[in-house]
């Protein structure tokens, strides 16, 4: 602890950047809601209280075919040329995935949970999956994106964001086992990286890095409270110095949470980005196949 007591001048360094990525209790919640209204409706729906061609059953298919319908305006934003400059692209973004849960809820309690033609049939399963598959591809896309709204993350951004928030070796000089177990995760993550950090992650890699650097975040952050401490207890420190070795303390705990984080992030990066191109091959011809089958089944209700 030499290096750190409390009477020596604080250490100046850069703040470590914690990776704005609140949690997300917004869209939890709306889950919640949205599986509390299906059981609900599945209960319901056993007395027949409306047929999907009544007034009721039609006007539910009628708002989730629009809800939909609405959902699109996303990806078209993103590509035609006069809507690049309508309202920024988060804000589309963010509705596009608020209608892909809410308007096939309304378009399920319209099929009173029933199936009775192909068309229908086959459009309803269509719209699960892209909707379910989307919400593989939003945590696949916050990844790789910074936060859910946030531009395309880069392994390059990834690395200056860890070697920028401060240098282990001066910053750990007082715990050297701290500083080698730091390093020797840097080496299991990223060893097979290269110095580009694109090279490949093994699946078992890609699956446990995660875990490990949360376990050894708290066997860390342990092992930083006794050796800083520690040293406190035995010499007798006063309210004041025991204030600043708080400050301290927290500050070296920030920075050890954000370095792990950024190591798990930058080993899988480059294979979310593979996971999040797959993800597209897969969603988009469901989404074709939704379209064809939803304007056949609407053409087809109105006509007999
Ligand atoms: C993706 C969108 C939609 C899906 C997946 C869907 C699904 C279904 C299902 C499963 C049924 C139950 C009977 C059957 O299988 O034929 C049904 C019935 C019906 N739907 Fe839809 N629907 C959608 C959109 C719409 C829209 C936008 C409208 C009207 C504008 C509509 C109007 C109707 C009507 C009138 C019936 C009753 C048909 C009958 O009783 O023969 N649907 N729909
Ligand atoms: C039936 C409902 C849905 C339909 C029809 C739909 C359709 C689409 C389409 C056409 C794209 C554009 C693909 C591209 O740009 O190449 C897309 C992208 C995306 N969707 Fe959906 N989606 C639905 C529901 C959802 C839901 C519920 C979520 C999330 C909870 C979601 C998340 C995403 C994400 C993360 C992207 C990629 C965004 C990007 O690359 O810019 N989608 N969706």
């Amino acid at each position: 602890m030499s290096s750190q007591t409390p009477s020596s001048p604080p250490v100046e360094r850069r703040k470590p950047r914690v990776k704005n990525q609140p949690k997300d209790y917004g869209w939890t919640l709306y889950l919640i809601v949205i599986s509390l209204i299906l059981v609900v409706g599945f209960i319901i729906s056993h007395g027949h209280p409306f047929k999907p061609g009544d007034k009721v059953g039609y006007n539910l298919g009628l708002a989730g075919g629009l809800m939909l319908l609405t959902l699109m305006l996303y990806p078209m934003r993103k590509r035609v040329g006069f809507m690049k400059n309508w309202i920024p692209l988060p804000k589309w973004f963010k509705w596009h995935m608020v209608f892909g849960i809410l308007g096939p809820t309304f378009i399920i309690l319209h099929s009173t949970f029933y199936i009775g033609s192909i068309n229908a049939g086959v459009a309803l399963i269509c719209m699960l999956l892209v909707s379910g598959s989307g919400i593989f591809g939003r945590f696949f896309y916050t990844k790789i994106h910074q936060g859910l709204y946030g531009r395309h993350a880069s392994l390059k951004q990834l690395q200056e964001d860890m070697y920028g928030s401060g240098d282990v070796k001066s910053i750990f000089s007082f715990a050297p086992v701290i500083q080698n177990r730091l390093f020797e995760f840097h080496e299991y993550a990223l060893d097979t990286l290269g110095s580009s950090g694109a090279g490949k992650i093994t699946p078992w890699k890609f699956i446990t890095v995660g875990i490990r650097a949360k376990l050894l975040s708290r066997d860390l952050v342990r092992a930083l409270e006794e050796a800083m401490y520690a040293d406190a207890q035995q010499k007798k420190w006063n309210d004041a110095q025991l204030v600043q070795l708080d400050k301290l303390f927290y500050q070296n705990k920030a920075f050890i949470r954000t370095y792990l984080t950024n190591i798990r992030d930058i080993a899988q990066f480059s294979t979310y980005e593979k996971l999040f191109s797959l993800w597209h091959v897969f969603h988009v011809p469901f989404v074709y196949m939704l379209i064809f089958s939803a304007i056949w089944h609407v053409i087809a209700v109105h006509m007999y």
